[in-house]
Parts: C-alpha cells; structure tokens; sequence
C-alpha cells in the first residue's frame, strides 16, 4: 500500500467546519489535518458570491503552498456553492470534498414527507441548492429556511466578552426560524426531520433538540463527509496509514481572525489545547 504523509486541508468561514474536523479526525485517525478558519470574513452566507470565491482560491493557494496539502475538504456549504466547481477546475489534481445540505438522506428519514433545512441565504440562493432541491422535490415537501445572522452569533458565542449576547439572540433565532418553517413532530403533516444545512449549526443542535423535542431527526454532513473522504483517499492511494500507536496525529488550526475565539471554540468542542491554534500571516488575512 503507497503512503502520503502530508496533511489534508479543511476550510470553512469560521469555526463551523470544526464539526466537520471532529469526524474526519475520527474517521481518518492516521491523517494530519491543518485546519483554516476565515473568521475575519465570516460570515460568508450573506456576501457575494464572487467574494466568497475569491476567499475560497486565496485560502487553497495558501494551504497548497504553504502547507503542501494532499486534499482539500471544504467544509462550508456556502464556500462549496459559490466556488466548488471552479476550485476542482483550477486544481485538477487535488483530491477535492465539498458539502451540500444533507436533503437525499433526509428523505430516507423522514416518515411524513416533510422536511425542514435551515442554511445560510448563500446557500439557499445557489443554483447549486437549486439543482438540489430540484432533484429531491417530487419525494417529498421541503421548508427551506435562510438564517440570516444564525452563523455569525454562533462565532460570537466563542467570545468571552459577546458570549452572554450571542447566546440570547441564537435562541432568538431559533425559535423565528423554526416558527417560520411550521409545525415540527412526528404527526402527519408534521416536518419530522430537519436539514442543517450550514455546518455552524451542529454546535446549536443541543438547543434545537430542547426546541423541537425528542421526536424530529435532526441530519448534518460530517459524519458522511468524513467516509467519502476516506474513499477518495484510499482510491487515489492518498491515505497515511502509518502507525500512531493509537494517539491522534497532530493538527493545526489557523485562523485570519480572533485567535481567542478559535482557541475557545476549539477547547470547548474538540478539546483541543490552544497551542494547536495560531494566526495565519498577514497576507491571507485581508480581503
Ligand atoms: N459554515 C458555513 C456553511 O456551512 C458558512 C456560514 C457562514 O459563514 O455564513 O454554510
């Protein structure tokens, strides 16, 4: 078996991806991860498209150049709509994974044909998510819902001094948005599964639970994600399977932002310790 001990590369506007991480990191224990949060730029789901693509090249560049990636997973759904299709034309040769909202194993959930999905309004307003939603539409009835701002106080929910605030306007919005999308339970007519669409939202699954009750399926992406990048992998003779002894490899998370609201995030989810974290330089961190 061939062997690529170089790292694979993870990105997202901020620190949503980190829900991604968790399961690749358990999927793939051999593997070094380097880790790029936006956090400058976050939120993406409310920029332009153009602008989110422009992000999406510069962070590739920098992590092929500098850290000399062997994949790319790119773990924003947002990035992934805007800019996917131009990322795998410009490196071919890159083993590339991106996400989309979670709507065709949702369909194998749900038992009253009635599906929510929360996203950003970027995703949401793709023709990407268009095409998505076009191809499940005829099995079943979905609510999509746009939650402007939800992204964007889930980052600030890692801020010591914003986190009081953030977390109050998350319950906010959750209770709005669900409200919008209808009645959710598992009586017919009921949306009985819900879509996160945004990989932010995982970190605010315990407080849709205590919203939604015990009876409504909530679906996310990491978990498959994690196995498809397994497969491409193992396909393309990328994986390391070196011996770790079973401790994890290490890995780095680099942000363009605050680099206390990643070191928080990142203890208070993966328990990571904050000398994983550091900033990256100057160059990548300006628009
Ligand atoms: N976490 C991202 C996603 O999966 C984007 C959130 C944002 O920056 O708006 O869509």
């Amino acid at each position: 078996m061939t062997s690529d001990p170089r790292p694979i590369g993870v990105f997202d506007s901020g620190i949503g991806g980190l829900s991604v991480l968790q399961a690749l990191q358990k999927e793939l224990p051999h593997e070094r991860f380097v880790y790029l949060a936006d956090n400058a730029h976050a939120p993406y789901g409310e920029k332009s498209e153009t602008f989110i693509r422009e992000r999406t090249h510069a962070i590739a560049d920098y992590l092929l150049a500098q850290h000399h990636i062997k994949a790319l997973v790119v773990a924003c759904n947002t990035a992934t709509a805007a800019a996917i299709h131009e990322l795998r034309a410009r490196h071919p040769a890159l083993a590339l994974v991106g996400l989309e909202p979670a709507l065709k194993p949702a369909l194998g959930l749900s038992h009253t044909r009635h599906i929510g999905v929360m996203a950003t309004r970027g995703t949401v307003a793709s023709d990407k998510f268009a095409r998505l939603l076009a191809s499940v539409q005829s099995e079943a009835h979905f609510e999509v819902q746009a939650c402007n701002g939800l992204a964007l106080a889930i980052e600030q929910s890692t801020l010591p001094d914003q986190a009081e605030a953030a977390q109050a306007q998350i319950a906010h919005l959750l209770q709005t948005y669900t409200q919008a999308m209808g009645c959710f339970g598992s009586a017919p007519g009921d949306i009985d599964t819900l879509v996160l669409g945004c990989t932010h939202y995982v970190f605010v699954e315990n407080d849709l639970r205590q919203l939604l009750g015990p009876d409504v399926q909530l679906v996310s992406t990491g978990e498959p994600v994690a196995r498809q990048t397994q497969r491409l992998l193992a396909a393309a003779g990328l994986l390391n399977p070196g011996k770790t002894n079973g401790a994890a490899q290490p890995m780095r998370l680099l942000t363009t932002g605050d680099l206390q609201g990643l070191r928080a995030a990142a203890q208070r989810w993966l328990g990571l310790p904050p000398e994983v974290c550091e900033a990256v330089p100057a160059a990548l961190q300006g628009a």
